[in-house]
């Protein structure tokens, strides 16, 4: 009798446990002035010394990038591109698009054969996959626009890092494991990442190291011009590519109006074209916004479904109309319109799913890389800044400059090579995202700031492709519908829906079986077994009594380092 007596006190114990153990609040690391979160460790702690040292939030995502072109070659790059939008404390909002843009002699057809069929891997593997690098102009002209501290201050962290070699983490060794044969099949040089990597190795890259010294001592003329440009134009040629030094010359970032909305009594200032991110998030928020979420459980039947269904139709739309704004017309205005929004959900019901079959794009595109990267920072003056940037997949096109250390992008693949084809990642494209010389390729990317009272609350944003709408999206309603911290909310498992193909991905793991039947039931169908991790969301929260929250998703080695 005592013995189960003890049984059961055993039992009662750890049962409580669990119970407490999961109903504990996760809480990010918490910083009283000044935060960078970002893909790595030792980027965010570059970051974080640069506003220690009294730099600014710009000061800190100039430093930040160049780190993580050295410490997280994957997906951080200086020959790749990316979006910025920011808050400065006296609230003034903006954004710069230093995307890259398709090569003078780039043309419609370059990816078809005489057949007009797409060429497998052109767009994506080797010199023909590279559009014009637009990072070191983004982060030049940001430094130009609000930098306070010497450049080369900036950018000496990134060249010691590299110089000096850091260690390679367990899920790093893994990724440039998987990509080595690729590394071989493109270069026509053993490139020093092929080699079994394992945990703990040290990566030194003195190539590198002397690519961003001429960067630290020339600005954008030390990329765009002199060696760095030779060896860059000299070895995409080689390779049979088309990227001339009249191309480099050429590169301009670009600073935008992003896009400003509502919801309910926050504002959420978003990338806009040729970022998508702004206008899908809009127009799923303002789908969703007519809904009591109050009444609905987080990640519910009823929670997925309402979100799938808004996807469903902003994805439909963004497959149709979206593309560069510089070279197609494109009416935002009425895509984000409330009577168009509302009348695209009129079709929703509760009873059962909408095929996609069935939907269109309103009247009046697989699965893109999960290698991009995003960064938030919030600087000790409230300043604030969402970068989020790419090679596009995994090392970009695989091909590393010889001579210069550095892999360049594969982002010619977000154009779409030929209406209706999806490119590698699922995704459609119509006429308006079809190649053209110097032209923007879509992208999904979605740096964004929210504010509630005209007062900053958010900074997020996450690499993931496509999924890169959606996991910002959750994050927001995360904090503003079901009152997560800002760890919390990027822990919590995601799902994703995109039109076509008409399936709803799921992280492995994260939803009930009940809820997955009862979704399979209404004719959704679930994409789960083989599903990957969706997004990595590095995300700052401002809290009620103005300390700062860091979310660093636990998905990745992502960090969050402040004071
Ligand atoms: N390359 C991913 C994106 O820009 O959406």
């Amino acid at each position: 009798m005592k013995k189960l007596i003890l049984l059961f006190t055993v039992i009662f114990l750890l049962s409580n446990c669990k119970t407490a153990t999961k109903n504990k609040k996760v809480t990010g690391l918490i910083a009283e002035k000044a935060m960078v979160v970002s893909a790595r460790k030792e980027a965010s702690k570059i970051g974080s010394d640069i506003l220690q040292k009294g730099g600014n939030a710009y000061d800190a995502m100039v430093a930040t990038h160049f780190a993580l072109a050295v410490v997280y070659p994957v997906a951080g790059n200086i020959g790749g591109g990316g979006f910025m939008v920011y808050r400065n404390n006296d609230g003034t909002k903006g954004s710069l698009d230093f995307r890259e843009k398709a090569p003078i002699t780039a043309h419609r057809d370059m990816y078809l054969d005489s057949l007009g069929n797409v060429i497998k891997n052109k767009s994506t593997l080797g010199a023909h996959a590279v559009g014009i690098p637009g990072s070191v102009a983004g982060a030049v002209e940001v430094y130009n626009k609000f930098g306070s501290l010497p450049f080369n201050e900036l950018v000496q962290p990134s060249i010691d890092l590299a110089r000096n070699g850091f260690i390679v983490t367990k899920k790093q060794a893994n990724s440039l494991n998987n990509a080595t044969k690729r590394f071989e099949k493109v270069n026509n040089f053993k490139t020093l990442f092929q080699k079994e990597w394992k945990e703990g190795d040290v990566l030194k890259q003195e190539e590198l190291a002397q690519t961003l010294e001429r960067i630290r001592d020339f600005g954008k003329n030390g990329f765009y011009k002199g060696k760095t440009a030779d060896l860059l134009v000299n070895y995409v040629t080689e390779l049979g590519g088309i990227i001339s030094h009249k191309d480099l010359e050429k590169y301009k970032a670009i600073w935008r109006k992003p896009i400003t909305f509502n919801y309910k009594d926050y504002t959420i200032t978003s990338m806009t074209l040729p970022a998508s991110g702004g206008i899908c998030l809009a127009q799923i928020l303002k789908s969703v916004e007519p809904f009591n979420l109050s009444e609905i459980n987080h990640n519910s039947t009823k929670y997925i479904q309402l979100l799938t269904e808004a996807e469903r139709r902003s994805y439909a739309d963004r497959a149709n109309f979206l593309g560069d704004i510089d070279f197609v017309k494109v009416p935002m205005d009425s895509l984000t319109n409330k009577n168009y929004i509302n009348k695209r959900m009129s079709s929703f019901s509760w009873k059962k799913a909408t095929p996609s079959s069935e939907v269109s794009h309103g009247k009046i595109l697989g699965y893109e890389s999960n290698e991009t990267t995003h960064y938030s920072i919030v600087d000790q003056f409230g300043n604030a800044v969402s970068v989020t940037t790419t090679l596009n997949t995994g090392y970009g096109s695989k091909v590393l400059v010889k001579g210069a250390g550095f892999f360049l992008n594969n982002e010619m693949d977000d154009f779409s090579s030929k209406p209706g084809v999806p490119n590698v990642y699922g995704l459609l494209g119509s006429e308006a995202n079809s190649i053209a010389p110097e032209k923007r390729m879509l992208s999904s990317m979605t740096p964004t700031i929210v504010e509630q009272n005209g007062k900053l609350k958010m900074v997020v944003g996450t690499p993931g492709g496509s999924t890169i709408i959606t996991s910002v999206l959750q994050n927001i309603l995360n904090v503003t519908e079901y009152n997560m911290g800002m760890q919390e909310s990027v822990n919590q498992p995601r799902f994703h829906h995109q039109w076509l193909p008409d399936i709803i991905r799921m992280e492995p793991n994260g939803f009930t079986k009940e809820t997955k039947t009862n979704l399979e039931s209404l004719g959704y169908k679930i994409y789960e077994k083989n599903s990957l991790i969706i997004g990595k969301v590095d995300a700052i929260l401002v809290l009620p009594n103005g300390q700062l929250e860091g979310g660093a998703d636990p998905r990745g080695d992502d960090t969050a380092v402040g004071f």
